[in-house]
């Protein structure tokens, strides 16, 4: 029956340091199959992100990568009702490759090209999730170029509560990283070896905890850790316990604040997501904040928190059935910086 048949969209992720590609059916809102490239180890040399190596990368790596997800999944272009591609925000070069790639296909096989925020793939991400939330929500975006608190109404219905004066969580974690001498990106690194640390050894400071509004810093944090590794003797245990003193400090923070934001809503589910989301201790702390005030936690799949395309596939699905994608010729702009709240 007409009905039954699939909807497919291709997701493409192009915005920084991974390729992502995905096929979702939006007609039986299924993700059919995902991959990712992630280049974390050729920048790794350089200790961040080289924007020109990442656009080179993904030329090489996208057409590939979606070739053989849609021979797995036995599809091909032809089945496509729509492509997904991340506008921005993002690198320049990098959100290039991947909106001319979707740009092409679309004009190609005559079909609409979705440019998608990449902030609103990840706030929807846990709606892929077996045990997915229901609008509204709160979402905690902590990635390692945002950290925000977002009221989510719906599909496009998306206002800000409050965000990072400063740092990002994700770039707090890999710069402290460094510090301590682990590799790029840092995040999961520094969760491990937290593990290992003293809780209580060294106490750093917890930035606008008490600030009264909705908002984070995080770069005090980042020099606070600088002036202990500075003093100090290195070795492994005093490493291990400044890890876990920096975990402990920000993640209390977060909690905090979501904490604030779930009573100044009156919301009662709250939705996190982006790389950090993917974080052990975060997610232990919030689930005993939730248990104790009455609210509940959605997460993406822990392999859905970093950039993927899954994401990008999933939000363009839900703007197609909305009805908010216009055809159109294909002449296309990215967007490197974008405020989540211009969308609509
Ligand atoms: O969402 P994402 O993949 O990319 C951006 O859009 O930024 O997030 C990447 C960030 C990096 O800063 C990385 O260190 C951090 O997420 N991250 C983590 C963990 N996994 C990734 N931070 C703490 N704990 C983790 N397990
Ligand atoms: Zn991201």
């Amino acid at each position: 029956m007409y009905q039954n048949r699939p909807v497919l969209i291709l997701g493409i992720e192009t915005s920084c340091d991974d390729t992502g590609v995905a096929l979702y059916d939006g007609a039986a809102r299924r993700l059919l199959g995902h991959a990712v490239h992630t280049q974390a180890a050729m920048h790794e040399a350089y200790g961040g992100v080289v924007p020109e190596l990442a656009s080179r990368d993904h030329v090489r790596r996208l057409v590939p990568l979606a070739r053989g997800l849609l021979e797995r999944a036995g599809r091909s272009a032809h089945d496509l009702a729509g492509i997904g591609y991340t506008e921005g925000p993002g690198l320049a070069g990098a959100l290039l490759v991947g909106a001319s790639f979707a740009h092409a296909l679309a004009l190609a096989r005559g079909i609409p090209a979705i440019g998608i925020h990449h902030l609103e793939g990840h706030l929807l991400s846990p709606l892929l999730s077996v045990r997915a939330p229901r609008f509204p929500f709160v979402a905690l975006l902590v990635s390692g170029g945002h950290t925000q608190l977002v009221r989510v109404d719906g599909v496009g219905r998306y206002a800000l509560l409050g965000e990072t004066l400063d740092d990002a969580a994700g770039e707090a974690f890999d710069k402290t990283a460094k510090l301590l001498g682990l590799g790029y990106p840092g995040g999961p690194e520094l969760s491990r070896l937290a593990d290992a640390g003293t809780p209580g050894r060294y106490r750093l400071p917890r930035p606008m905890i008490a600030s009264g509004d909705l908002d984070f810093s995080f770069s005090g944090l980042k020099t606070a850790v600088l002036m202990l590794v500075r003093g100090a003797e290195p070795n492994e245990r005093f490493f291990a316990d400044v890890a876990r003193a920096f975990v402990d400090a920000v993640v209390e923070v977060l909690v905090a604040k979501c904490a604030r934001a779930m009573e100044a809503t009156g919301l009662t589910r709250l939705v996190v997501a982006g790389g950090v989301g993917a974080n052990r201790q975060l997610r232990g702390a919030l689930d005993a904040a939730a248990a104790r005030s009455g609210f509940d936690v959605y997460y993406p799949e822990p392999e859905l928190c970093t950039d993927n395309g899954a994401m990008i596939a999933l939000a363009a699905a839900l703007r197609l059935a909305k009805g908010a994608v216009k055809g159109g010729p294909h002449s296309f702009t990215v967007r490197p910086r974008w405020e989540l709240g211009a969308l609509s």
